[in-house]
This record gives structure tokens, sequence and C-alpha cells, in this order.
């Protein structure tokens, strides 16, 4: 192993001293290269998660400062960042909604639709991936996506980039958060990221019975109702939305097949996760959303087709539907009448208070 390594040019004394001088003039040259550098500064802000939440992960090159938190929640709420003015972020994630839209498939500008259904922000700090098929492998690189869809806010970066440079108050924002004057597509991410990972939904019901111990937190339904989602042999739903000994997230980041979206040739409309891996085994499959919050954010599923939780429920005692991908995890759940009742109402004991200071902020 080490002749290997020590074959490999890159390990050789002088590569190394060649490398510590690049290491140290790169601060002082890195002016040159790009306009602005886009690593916020003053102190870090911690993020406190609700009870009933594991620690938020937050990566290195974005630590959230009060600047950039403030940042990122004027940005949320402004439809400037569309190309007519009318749609914010906000738009298809309002607070009110759960951060989702209430509606089917989302409106973009001009009342165009997409093909997908929007999903809770709630927590959207903890997911691995982003997306329902997983396309952006951070929250800093799903932000400038819905700007430029066409059928989302439909502008082309440079032109949100410099709208936002001719206002006076983001430039003394910009300036705040990152230290020096500027706009940059990679700081507007940056800001929009660092919000969305105060968007916590905790200390539910659920919360208060399961790490709380609060045992009237939740009705004798609700308690029988997380029985069934547990036992492997009836709702099986934590087999996907996953319960852990201190925190949960009713996610475990991955990808299934419901059968959510076939058609009845056996068809997905929707390739879901294979649209980015491109690997069979992966068609029709989702990632699992978050449960939190969930009696706030109909209608359900990638595309939005469940109208209520009780159809969701339903729609699992049909053991989703059959296709040959669908997930084992499926095939296994028995659910009894009472069963389908009691879950319902478990579903309801997932909703907590959000923080303050996620809606709209003051007019400036
Ligand atoms: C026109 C409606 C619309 C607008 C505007 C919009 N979104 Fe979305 N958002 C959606 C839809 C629909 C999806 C799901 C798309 C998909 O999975 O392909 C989504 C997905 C997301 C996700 C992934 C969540 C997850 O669980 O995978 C994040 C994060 C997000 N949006 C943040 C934003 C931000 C930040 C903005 C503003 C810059 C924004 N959205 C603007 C509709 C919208
Ligand atoms: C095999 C993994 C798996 C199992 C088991 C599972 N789910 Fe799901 N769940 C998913 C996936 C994936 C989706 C999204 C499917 C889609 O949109 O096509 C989903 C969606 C949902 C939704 C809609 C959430 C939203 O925001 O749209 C609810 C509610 C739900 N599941 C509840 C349950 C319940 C209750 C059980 C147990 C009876 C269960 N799930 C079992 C993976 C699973």
């Amino acid at each position: 192993m080490e002749a290997v390594l020590s074959s490999n040019p890159r390990t050789q004394p002088a590569f190394r001293l060649a490398m510590v001088i690049v290491a140290l003039t790169l601060p002082f040259s890195s002016g040159c290269r790009s306009a602005v550098s886009d690593t916020p500064v003053g102190p870090p802000i911690r993020i406190t998660p609700p009870l009933g939440l594991p620690p938020v992960p937050i990566p290195a090159d974005n630590p959230p400062t009060a600047a950039s938190i403030a940042l990122g929640r004027r940005l949320f709420y402004d439809p400037r960042l569309s190309r007519d003015n009318t749609v914010a972020c906000a738009h298809c994630h309002d607070p009110r909604l759960g951060f989702t839209d209430g509606l089917r498939l989302s409106l973009g500008v001009g009342g165009l639709t997409g093909i997908r259904n929007a999903p809770t922000l709630a927590n959207a700090a903890y997911a691995p991936l982003q997306f329902w098929d997983g396309r952006a492998s951070s929250l800093e690189e799903q932000a400038a996506s819905p700007i430029a869809d066409p059928v989302e806010m439909n502008q082309p970066h440079d032109v949100s980039v410099s709208k936002l440079a001719s206002d006076p108050t983001y430039q003394a924002m910009f300036r705040q958060a990152f230290g020096s004057k500027g706009v940059s597509l990679s700081r507007v991410e940056k800001a929009l990221a660092s919000f969305e990972r105060t968007i916590l939904s905790g200390d539910s019901p659920f919360d208060r019975y399961e790490y709380g111990g609060d045992k009237q937190a939740l009705t004798p339904a609700q308690i029988r109702g997380l029985a069934v989602f547990r036992d492997p042999t009836r709702g099986n739903c934590t087999a996907c939305h996953t319960i852990e000994p201190t925190s949960a997230l009713f996610t475990d980041g991955n990808f299934h097949n419901t059968g959510e979206g076939v058609d009845d040739d056996g068809k997905f409309k929707d390739e879901g996760r294979f649209l980015k891996t491109h690997v069979k085994a992966d068609l029709g499959a989702f990632k699992t959303p978050t449960l939190r919050d969930v009696a706030n954010t109909a209608p359900y599923m990638h595309d939005g087709i469940l109208k209520t939780l009780k159809e969701v429920v339903d729609f699992y005692a049909g053991q989703g539907n059959s296709n040959p991908n669908l997930d084992p995890a499926m095939r296994v759940i028995r659910l009894s009448g009472e069963d389908r009742a009691d879950l319902v109402e478990f579903l309801k004991a997932l909703s907590g208070p959000l923080p303050p200071n996620l809606g709209p902020p003051e007019k400036n």
C-alpha cells in the first residue's frame, strides 16, 4: 500500500511543498479568480432543533449566520426572483400550508404547471438528497433550479442576480452576510439554504409522547395507530418512514417504489429516481417524504393524486399498486378497518409548532 502510494507524484515532497505554497497564496489571489467570496462572515448561529429532531447537518462552507439567514428569508419571499415578479419560493412553499401550496401540481409563472406536487420544506435540512427523484445533492444546489425552471420562476440566473444587485437593501444585506459587496448565484443559494435550515418541525404530540415522557400527549386511538405504524406485520410504515430511539425524521432519505403513479399497463408517467440514475430498479421509485406536518400538506404523493390521509392509508391497505419494481416492504402490509382509522389519527399527531421568524420579513 505504502509503495503504491509513494509512486504517486502527488505524494512526492516537491509536489507537497508546491501545494502548501498554493494553499498559502490562494486566499490572497482569490479576488482575481472570482469577483466575490461566498462564505458567510460573522459568528455562526447554533440552530437548536426542537424535541424529536437530531442535530441539523451544516456544510463546512456555509455556516449559518444571523445575516445570511435574514437574507435567505428575504429572498424566499421575493417574487423578483421570477420572470414577471409574481412568483416567490413561498408561492409554492407557503408557511400557512406547511410550506406547500395545497395544489395537486404547483402553478408557476404564467400559470404553467409541472408534473410534481410541492413537498413540504419542513426538515428538508436533513435530507441527503433533494427533490422527489433526488437529483440535487444539497439545499444549496437545489435552490438555483426553481429560479430558472420554465414552469416555476422562469428567470435566467444572471437576470435574477442583476435585479437583486440594483436594490440598495440587498446590496447592504449581501455585504453584511458575506463581508464584501456583490451578488452572485452562489451567495443567493447559500443564503436560501441557511434560511431553509431553520424550517424545523418537531415537538409534536408524538414527540412529547415518545421522547418527552408525556403519556397523555396522544389519544388512545393515536397510541394504537403508532403501534400499527411500527408493527412489521401490520403497517410496516417505519420500514421507510423511520423512527429512531431519540429522534424521528419519518423518512429514511431513500427511494422506494410504492406503485403510486403506475398506470393500467404497468408504466410510470413519471419514472422518478430512474431519471437521475438510469438504473432499472429505480423505475417508479420516489424519495420517502417526511410525514411531519402531514395533516397540513394535502394533497399527497409525488403527483398529488391522493386528496386525504384516509385515501393514502387506503392506498397502503391495498399494498400499493403492483408493478415489477414494487418495494418488498409494501407486500407485508395488512391493515384492518380499525387499524386504518387509528393510523389516520396517528398521522394527525405529527404536527408541531414551527419556530418564529419563518414568515415574510417586515417590509423595508
Ligand atoms: C412554482 C412552484 C415552486 C416554486 C416557485 C418553488 N418551488 Fe420548490 N418545489 C416545487 C415542486 C413542485 C418541487 C418538487 C419538484 C421535484 O421533486 O421534481 C419542489 C421541491 C423543492 C425542494 C426539495 C424538497 C424535497 O423534499 O425534496 C426544495 C428544498 C425547494 N423546492 C425549495 C425551493 C426554493 C428555495 C424556491 C425558491 C428559490 C422554490 N423551491 C420555488 C415547487 C416550487
Ligand atoms: C416501501 C417504503 C414505504 C413504506 C413501507 C411506507 N411508505 Fe409511505 N411513502 C413512501 C414513499 C416512497 C412515498 C412517496 C410515494 C410517491 O409519491 O410516489 C410515501 C408517501 C406517503 C405519504 C404521503 C406524504 C406526502 O407528503 O405526500 C403518507 C401519508 C405515507 N406515505 C404514509 C405511510 C403509512 C401510514 C405507511 C404504513 C401503512 C407507509 N407510508 C408505508 C414510502 C413508504
